[in-house]
């Protein structure tokens, strides 16, 4: 289970530490930071990949997504007792960075700027620094594994360098995963591959869940849901049918999931039986909202359950009658998934809450202070334990 997750200097989230519970729920106006916190996770899980450089190019390079505020924000600027401006020097390289804490083993990577060099990628920023540490927090004692530019040290009985030709480009986690040579670091790229993202899924016309497709076994859905279809027998012909098809009824009385596979095309179609019809109807004739409503269960019923189940504003279209439903699913999954959503839906919050036990479900408002993200009520004393060391 994630319990902490950092970012410095993405966006609006200039420094920002989130503790994370079995469910956590993240809300806030619009633009006070929740899909940059969205973004943030998924940069994060592209570690594993090597995909991190390429994702922050796409986005348009480094410099785009910095934090474009004052380095620091003093008392007064908070106040609004002087204008925000930026001190004339940098006391600090310019820097991004991410992180996450386990209750055992912490992670952190430090991205910065290229060093000019004679190449066309200048868009690509570079990994300076990447630190494994027993958590919570990164101080000399607590290092597992290093590595600084190029070069990695592994401190175990004796620090040991095992690496130091590693590309700028790519992550200790994709590359050097041997997990009897690095235990630590293999343990920590499982960790961060299994982690799943949903953005909010296309419900229109055209949308790919509302064609058919191939029947294959699917144990994980597709973020764009064309494989709806399949993953839905999948779900059928695992122990959680039974939760499935209770949940469907229960946010659609009357109305049943069917999928047809008799064809010869192999193909399978996604089927709703509704009270009143004399025929069942096909995914290209179902409201946004039932789409919507299968899709998300599909994902949290998933027979293959990822470690952390991020789902980014699961309630477009949802009537506030079904969220209790969907709420109720992801308390229910949340002892073998750890499912955190993003929402702009205040409805979600109430059932959520009734629903958790203690400590189960967590709810972070965000709010923005002089453009900076900031956890609403989250003051000196309750902020969770991050160091983020120094190059
Ligand atoms: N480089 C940057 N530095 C500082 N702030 C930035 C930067 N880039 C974008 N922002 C700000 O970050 C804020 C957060 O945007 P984000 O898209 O995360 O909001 P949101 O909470 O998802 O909003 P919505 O509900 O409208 O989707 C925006 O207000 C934007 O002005
Ligand atoms: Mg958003």
């Amino acid at each position: 289970m994630i319990t902490t997750l950092a970012v410095h200097g993405y966006r609006s989230l200039r420094d920002l530490a989130v503790p994370m519970a079995p469910v956590t729920l993240v809300t806030g106006a619009n633009g006070s930071g929740k899909s940059s916190l969205y973004r943030a996770m998924r940069l994060l899980a592209g570690t594993a990949t090597s995909g991190v450089v390429g994702s922050l190019a796409a986005e348009g390079g480094l410099d785009r997504v910095l934090w474009a505020g004052p380095e620091r924000i003093s008392g007064a600027m908070r106040r609004g007792e002087v204008a925000v401006q930026g001190s004339s020097s940098r006391s600090k390289p310019v820097s991004l960075m991410l992180g996450f804490a386990t209750p055992e083993l912490a992670y952190l990577i430090d991205i910065g700027l290229p060093i000019p060099s004679p190449t066309a990628f200048v868009r690509d920023p570079q990994i300076k620094r990447e630190e494994i540490f027993a958590a919570p927090v990164l101080r000399p004692a607590s290092r597992l594994v290093q590595r600084k530019n190029s070069t990695v040290t592994v401190f175990d009985d004796e620090s040991r360098t095992v690496g130091s030709k590693l590309s700028a480009r790519v992550s200790i986690l994709s590359e050097l995963s041997d997990p009897d040579g690095y235990p630590d670091i293999g343990w920590m790229r499982q960790v961060v591959s299994g982690w799943r993202f949903y953005d909010s899924f296309r419900t229109d016309s055209a949308a790919p869940a509302r064609s058919s497709c191939v029947g294959t076994w699917t144990p994980v859905l597709a973020d764009d849901g064309h494989d709806l279809a399949a993953a839905v027998q999948t779900v059928l012909e695992s122990a959680w049918a039974g939760p499935f098809a209770r949940a469907f009824e229960e946010a659609f009385p009357g109305s049943e999931v069917l999928i047809d596979a008799e064809g010869t095309d192999g193909r399978f179609h996604l089927q709703v039986r509704q009270p009143g019809m004399l025929r069942p109807l096909g995914a290209d004739e179902l409201s946004d909202g039932t789409l919507r409503f299968l899709l998300l269960a599909t994902a949290l019923l998933s027979p293959q359950p990822p470690s952390l189940l991020v789902l980014n504003e699961p309630e477009t279209s949802l009537h506030p009658h079904v969220l209790p439903v969907l709420a109720r699913l992801m308390t229910d999954v949340a002892t073998r998934t750890q499912v955190m959503v993003v929402s702009h839906s205040d409805a979600l919050i109430q059932p959520l809450l009734a629903l958790g036990a203690e400590d189960a479900v967590t709810h972070h408002h965000l709010v923005k202070e002089v453009g900076e993200t900031r956890l609403e009520g989250q003051g000196l004393l309750s902020t969770v334990p991050w160091e983020w060391g120094s190059r």
